[in-house]
């Protein structure tokens, strides 16, 4: 049965981004030599230091180039860069919201990428180039997972091919009125899933899920990227090069059967070299290349190791599972295999404590001896579910570690927090509760505004700075990154579609992207033609506070119009009810532009005004052929809050 050692050897040799099995099945491997593969999350990894250096010479110059183009008075960004003993570490977020989250994601992050066509012009182009850091979370990770796993592709170049990101048909019914391709497509992920059960691993609705969606971002070729690995990121010449930011997908640890998700969960990253956590309750980290190897205490327990495990859908699916449920929507009597069983099993035993689990078995941190808590390293099997379910849909986990070091974070939420499917900062509060907390372990967050004080002054209508001050953090554990808040605004379309709307035409999917672009540049940089020299103020600030630069008048001016200045809303509950109408009040730019009939927005706008006054579950929108009922009552309870 086993492979002679030097077979093994050989096949590991040769494999690049793949699992050396070619297929979905983990492969057998033989373990390195004194192998321990998990660590103390006291640092980070000697993989990521080392790689950090090339990172940085190249974020140097960009960065150089960016600040340069912002043309700031009195200022050389060569030399203040040189004067500095670091380099600044720019990082990026994007939160969940199914396609909405990675469409709007799309957009804003497309506005950063200097392979834009007028993202230099009127945009942020070179500030992607100049980041250090990446991190999506569930739909935010269907983007930031689909550039880094299709070797640092672009958005430009994705929507202007036509072999990724068609999402005319819901993965539901890919083949769209052609049943037998549907068919055959569920045929394909059944044999993928029966291969990984056959060598001996569990599956969960989250392979399946990964299976799925993996043809979406991967294309049909590798049968939708059947064997690509998340480390194998770390295979493509741009993340060699380092021409690429580091990518960080986050997941939530649950603990054994319970369905308990809070502020003490653990928050999980991976990232191209591990997975791990950096709360106390786990504080470990392990090597992603050899998960799913028999390990006590991170050692393995034979001379076999295993590799493949970490497949790229099924990271980018765990990451997003709460869509798992999808898949219950899925017709069982057309269904066969291993696609059916589960899926049947699911909907007989609705077992609606692990519809969204993600199962990991072997779990890497069993026995493993630095985590605080007992639960998560004494289980046999590790779950982990969608990202966002800890009410933290931004990704900032990863980003607030201060062995990171991180300057400043674009955030970019995409949430549907109000009624009409538009952000209003709820995350924020979580990600600034939490360093209070027992899981907090010296990560800090800047004050943020209430709900309330969001929705009085409208602090989701453009872009708001937190943290602007230094000298006011000195009460938090440690003085964290300035953080850039850039909530989705609708300019050119109504871009707060529901979560649940699981297919777009490309007209949809593109009218999305573009307003993505638009929300990240203040509208091409037309409503404030400072943005850009506002956002290079952001960037150098906290070296210049650090090394007690005064700020310019320029840069003053800018913080003046983007910082949040500490007040909170203490006023009279009308002022709030007014203002919860986002569609109505907030987004002015839309308004006027569907009340000219421009874009075709006006049908988009009629379905939101919809959406805005009917309930969460009305909202609900699936393909035509598919009942709304079962999932608006399964699923939308859940999701509707969280999204
Ligand atoms: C991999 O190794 C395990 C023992 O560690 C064995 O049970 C299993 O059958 C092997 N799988 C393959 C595909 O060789
Ligand atoms: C992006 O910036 C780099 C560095 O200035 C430059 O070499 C490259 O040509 C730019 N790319 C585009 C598409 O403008
Ligand atoms: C904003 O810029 C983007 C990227 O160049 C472009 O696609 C879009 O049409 C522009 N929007 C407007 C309203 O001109
Ligand atoms: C990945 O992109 C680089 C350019 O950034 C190119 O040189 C390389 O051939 C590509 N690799 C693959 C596997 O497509
Ligand atoms: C979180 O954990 C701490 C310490 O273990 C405990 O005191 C607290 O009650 C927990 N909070 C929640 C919401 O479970
Ligand atoms: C499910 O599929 C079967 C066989 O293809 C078909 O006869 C049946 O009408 C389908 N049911 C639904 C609810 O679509
Ligand atoms: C803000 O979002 C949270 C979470 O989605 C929601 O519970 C709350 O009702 C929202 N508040 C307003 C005023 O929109
Ligand atoms: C973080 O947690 C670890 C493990 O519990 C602990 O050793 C470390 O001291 C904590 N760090 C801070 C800054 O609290
Ligand atoms: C918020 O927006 C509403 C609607 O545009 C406006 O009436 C109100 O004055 C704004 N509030 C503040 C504090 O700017
Ligand atoms: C900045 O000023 C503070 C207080 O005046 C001083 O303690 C600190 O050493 C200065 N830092 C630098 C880098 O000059
Ligand atoms: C900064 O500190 C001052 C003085 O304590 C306070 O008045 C102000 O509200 C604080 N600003 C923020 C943004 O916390
Ligand atoms: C929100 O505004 C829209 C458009 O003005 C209106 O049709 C809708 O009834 C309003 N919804 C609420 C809850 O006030």
């Amino acid at each position: 049965m086993l492979l002679p050692l030097y077979a093994l050897l050989v096949i590991a040799d040769c494999v690049a981004a793949f699992n050396p099995s070619g297929s979905y099945a983990p492969a057998n491997v033989s373990c390195p030599e004194d192998a321990s593969f998990v660590r103390p999350a006291s640092g980070i990894s000697e993989s990521e230091t080392e790689w950090l250096k090339k990172r940085h010479a190249i974020t140097d110059v960009y960065l150089a180039e960016f600040l340069d183009r912002a043309d700031l008075e009195d200022f050389d960004a060569q030399d203040f860069l040189e004067s500095l003993n670091r380099s600044i570490n720019v990082g990026l977020a994007f939160s969940g919201g199914g396609y909405r989250a990675m469409l709007n994601g799309a957009g804003q992050i497309s506005a950063l990428d200097n392979r834009t066509a007028g993202a230099d012009s009127h945009g942020l182009g070179g500030l992607l180039q100049a980041s250090t850091y990446l991190a999506g979370l569930s739909g935010g990770n269907w983007l930031t997972g689909t550039l880094a796993l299709n070797n640092w592709t672009s958005v430009e170049e994705i929507i202007s091919g036509d072999t990724i990101w068609d999402l005319e048909h819901s993965i539901i019914n890919s083949g769209g009125i052609n049943i037998f391709s549907t068919a055959s497509r569920w045929d394909d992920i059944s044999d993928a899933i029966q291969d990984k059960q056959d060598a001996g691993f569990n599956t969960s609705l989250t392979d399946i899920w990964g299976r799925a969606l993996s043809y979406q971002f991967f294309g049909e070729e590798d049968d939708g990227g059947v064997s690509l690995t998340f480390s194998g990121i770390a295979q493509f010449e741009p993340f060699i090069n380092a021409e690429m930011p580091f990518p960080f997908s986050v997941a939530v640890g649950r603990a054994p059967h319970t369905k308990i998700i809070n502020l003490n969960s653990t928050v999980f990253e991976f990232n191209p070299f591990e997975l791990g956590s950096w709360d106390p309750s786990l504080y470990s980290f392990t090597e992603l290349k050899y998960m799913g190897s028999d390990v006590s205490n991170g050692e393995p327990t034979s001379d076999i190791c295993v590799q493949g495990y970490d497949n790229g859908g099924f990271v980018l699916g765990t990451s997003s599972s709460l869509f798992n449920q999808f898949l219950l929507q899925l017709n069982t009597t057309s269904l066969s295999g291993i696609v059916y069983d589960l899926i049947y099993s699911f909907l007989t035993n609705l077992d609606e404590d692990s519809d969204d689990v993600a199962i990991y078995h072997p779990n890497p941190f069993l026995d493993t001896s630095y985590a605080a808590l007992q639960t998560i390293v004494e289980s046999e099997y590790l779950y982990l579910v969608d990202g966002g379910e800890d009410y933290q849909n931004i990704p900032f986990a990863p980003l607030l570690q201060p062995e990171r070091d991180v300057d400043v974070i674009f955030a970019f939420d995409n949430s549907a927090d109000t009624d009409d499917n538009f952000p209003n900062g709820t995350s924020l509060s979580a990600t600034y509760d939490r360093q209070f907390g027992s899981q907090g372990n010296g990560t800090s967050f800047p004050y943020v505004p209430s709900m309330d004080t969001i929705i009085a002054y409208n602090l989701t209508e453009k872009p708001l700075f937190l943290g602007c001050n230094a000298s006011n953090l000195t009460d938090l554990g440690t003085i964290p990154p300035l953080v850039v808040y850039i909530p989705n605004i609708a300019y050119t379309t109504w871009s707060n579609t529901s979560t649940f709307k699981m297919s777009y035409d490309n007209d949809e999917r593109d009218a999305i992207i573009q307003n993505g672009f638009e929300a990240a540049t203040r509208y091409n940089l037309t409503i404030d033609e400072n943005w850009h020299k506002c956002v290079a103020c952001a960037i150098i600030h906290r070296e210049q506070e650090r090394n007690n630069i005064t700020q310019s008048d320029e840069c003053a001016e800018c913080f003046q119009e983007y910082c949040w200045n500490g007040e909170q809303y203490t006023g009279d509950e009308t002022v709030l009810a007014r203002s919860l109408n986002y569609t109505s009040s907030s987004n002015h730019e839309v308004s006027s532009i569907s009340a000219a009939g421009a874009d075709g927005s006006t049908s988009t706008a009629s379905a939101s005004s919809q959406s805005t006054s009917s309930s969460h579950n009305a909202a609900v929108s699936f393909g035509p052929s598919y009942s709304a009922g079962f999932i608006a009552v399964a699923v939308a309870p859940m999701i509707g809050l969280m999204f």
